[in-house]
Parts: C-alpha cells; structure tokens; sequence
C-alpha cells in the first residue's frame, strides 16, 4: 500500500482502538523510545508522554535522552531541536509533518537576511546588533544567529538572553515574535518609543534610519494567532465578575493584555503558579485550550477555578494535528523496523544552530 494510504487506514481507526495500539506499541520498544510532549498537545496524546514541558524543558530532555528514538508530540520546530542536541545516532520523529508553527513560518532565512542587509546600510550590525531568535523558528534561522553571534531564547529564559544579547551589542533584532520581544524588553526597563517593529514586507522594516538608530530592540512583526485571540476585554469582564481573581498569561500575548495580568510567563511557569496556588483561589488563564482545560481538570478537587481567557474555542490547530492514529502509525512503524517522518537537519546547519542553542542554555536560569 502506498504511504498516504496506510496513514488513511489509521486516520480511519477510532481514537480508543488507536490509544490501545500506542500503548501495545509503546510498551514493545520499551526504552528504545522515549515519547517527549508540549503541553499544548489533546489529551489522549498526552497520556502517552513520558516527559511533558514547556520548550525549555523539552530541549533540555532532548539533549540527556538515551533512547535511540525520540518522537516528538508537539510541532516541527520542537523536533528539530531534538535532533540537534541530541546525539548523532538518534532519531528525531514528528508524527504528522504537517504540525508546524504558523508563527514561526513569518520569519524566514531570505527576509531575515534582507533585514540584516538592510539594516547594514545604516549601521554595522555585526558590531551594533545581536540577532536573537525565539525558539519557534527554523533550525536554519538559529544556525543564522550562531553565525552572526547571537542567541536562541524561549519564553522562559527570554530576559537572561535578552540581558546576554546586551551585554554585547547595544541594539536587539527579535524574531519572530513581536509580543514576547516587547513585553520582556519592557519588563526590563526599555521604554516602548526604543521599540521599532520591523515590517517585513517592506524595504528597511518600513523603518526610517532615524527610528533604526532610536531604537535598542527591532521586533520583527511576527504573532501566535492564537494568542491573538485573548483581548484586555476579556481581563476587564472577568475581574469585574470576581475582583478577586487573579490572570495568568503567556508572553505571546499582547502588550495590553499582559500588562494586565498579575502574572506573566511560559507555560510551565503558569503550571508551576497554578499548582502553588492556594486552594480556593480563581485564574483566568490566557493560554491554549488544551493546556487550560488540563489544569481545570486537575485543580478542580483542590478547590481552584480555572477560566479560559477566551469566550470563543481557540486552539493551536497545528498542535492539534498530533493525534492518536499518527502516533499508532509511527511507533507500529518502529516496531517492524521502519523510521517514518524523521526530522534531520542538516549537519551544516545543524552546527551553528546548535552553537546558539547552547549559548542559551548557557544563560538559563
Ligand atoms: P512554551 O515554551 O511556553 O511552552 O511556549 C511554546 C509555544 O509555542 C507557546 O505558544
Ligand atoms: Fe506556534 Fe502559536 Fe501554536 Fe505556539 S500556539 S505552536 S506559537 S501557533
């Protein structure tokens, strides 16, 4: 039978027929495998994860794993990193291709290096500017910022890289992600007019050379759609109802909502605030879906509400891509010896971009 073909007979399984053929699956290749998991991903993937986390935590797992193969539930950029830091006889897995990242896709290599051109007809970059891109990016955009002496940063660890990236150069280009360039630049005390927001589509980001030369950080236009979704509205509806509630958000949203949340940060950070929080106590998260109906799930017996920032569903559809019946179709191809959707970048790329990785994880907390 013909590949598409044979995922059409697995994509035609029931999700309960499926989850019992993971699990047999699974439980055959033993520590051959070892399964790591975003904590976007849908409940019945996630169950079967034998590391969950946050982008930090999951590079880091990566890079000490033992088992020759790694597959990966969680989006393409994810299991690129897997494959570079981990060791060169392991194999990297992503269940379904087509779980990328639609935020990271609005930055890539050509206009990234038209910017950096651009911008070296007004300054010097390679001794003013430390490119810095988020972990939501290509592997040949992180390999573009370990060739030009810049750095890797996720949502956890961006102020330590920012700080790092300013210790060297007296300006930042921030990719692809505006909201989490301009709330941790501002968390760090550069005011909004030193922030220029690159345009992409248009010559020189759409800048003038005076508001290059303003500026200390360069934000390149990028967003998360579905960060996109959660409004300061929404903050001001629920603290009216409950006063005493408090809001939680991701560093992808925007700099109106985050301003009002009483706490900002990664989704493990969210997790971690959620679980120390006292019993009793009612968050409005703005996060994805599948995340925030977990954490409702898991604290409603201690007594903690948990609401969904959104009143309208909004999920990230590529995580979502990650299903059982793809995760049944690559663990039984393991098993009869076959390696299905391996992610290999290559080894050129591979080396600079890793060189940024690990000046990141360098300067984690
Ligand atoms: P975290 O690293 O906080 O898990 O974020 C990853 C991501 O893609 C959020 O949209
Ligand atoms: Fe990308 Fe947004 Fe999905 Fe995160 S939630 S993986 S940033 S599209």
């Amino acid at each position: 039978m013909a590949e598409a073909a044979v995922i059409q007979s697995y994509i035609d399984l029931r999700d309960s027929e499926c989850e019992a053929r993971v699990a047999k699956a699974k439980a055959a290749l033993g520590a051959q495998v070892v399964i790591l998991g975003h904590h976007y991903q849908r409940e019945e993937v996630f169950r079967f994860t034998d590391y969950a986390g946050d982008s930090l935590k999951l590079s880091r797992q990566a890079a000490v794993s033992e088992a020759k193969y790694i597959v990966f539930c969680g989006v393409h950029f994810m299991a690129e990193v897997a494959d570079i830091l981990s060791r060169p006889e392991q194999i990297a897995i992503l269940p379904d291709m087509a779980a990328g990242c639609a935020m990271a896709d609005m930055a890539d290599l050509a206009k990234v290096e038209r910017a950096w051109r651009e911008l070296g007809q007004i300054l010097e970059p390679e001794e003013k500017v430390t490119p810095v891109t988020y972990i939501n990016s290509a592997a040949n955009l992180k390999a573009f910022c370990g060739r030009h002496g810049g750095i890797v940063c996720t949502s956890s660890n961006a102020e330590a890289v920012l700080n790092w990236a300013f210790e060297r150069r007296e300006k930042v280009l921030f990719f692809p992600d505006q909201h989490l360039g301009r709330n941790t630049a501002y968390r760090m005390g550069i005011p909004l007019e030193k922030m220029a927001v690159w345009n992409f589509n248009r010559p020189n980001g759409g800048l003038t050379q005076e508001q290059i030369q303003e500026a200390r950080i360069i934000l390149w236009q990028g967003f998360c759609s579905v960060h996109q979704m959660f409004q300061p509205e929404h903050i001001d509806r629920f603290l009216a109802r409950y006063p005493d509630a408090k809001v939680i958000s991701h560093p992808e949203n925007s700099f109106e909502v985050c301003q009002k949340s009483h706490y900002v940060g990664s989704t493990e950070y969210i997790i971690k605030t959620i679980r120390e929080a006292e019993s009793g106590t009612r968050w409005l998260v703005g996060t994805e879906l599948n995340l925030v109906n977990r954490l409702h799930e898991r604290y409603k017996n201690e007594g903690k509400s948990i609401h969904f920032m959104s009143p309208t569903v909004c999920m990230c559809s590529t995580m979502f891509r990650i299903d059982p019946q793809h995760l049944a179709w690559s663990l039984e191809n393991l098993l009869s010896g076959q390696v299905v959707n391996q992610i290999k970048v290559p080894e050129d790329e591979a080396e600079l971009a890793r060189l940024a990785l690990s000046r990141m994880l360098e300067v984690s907390p």
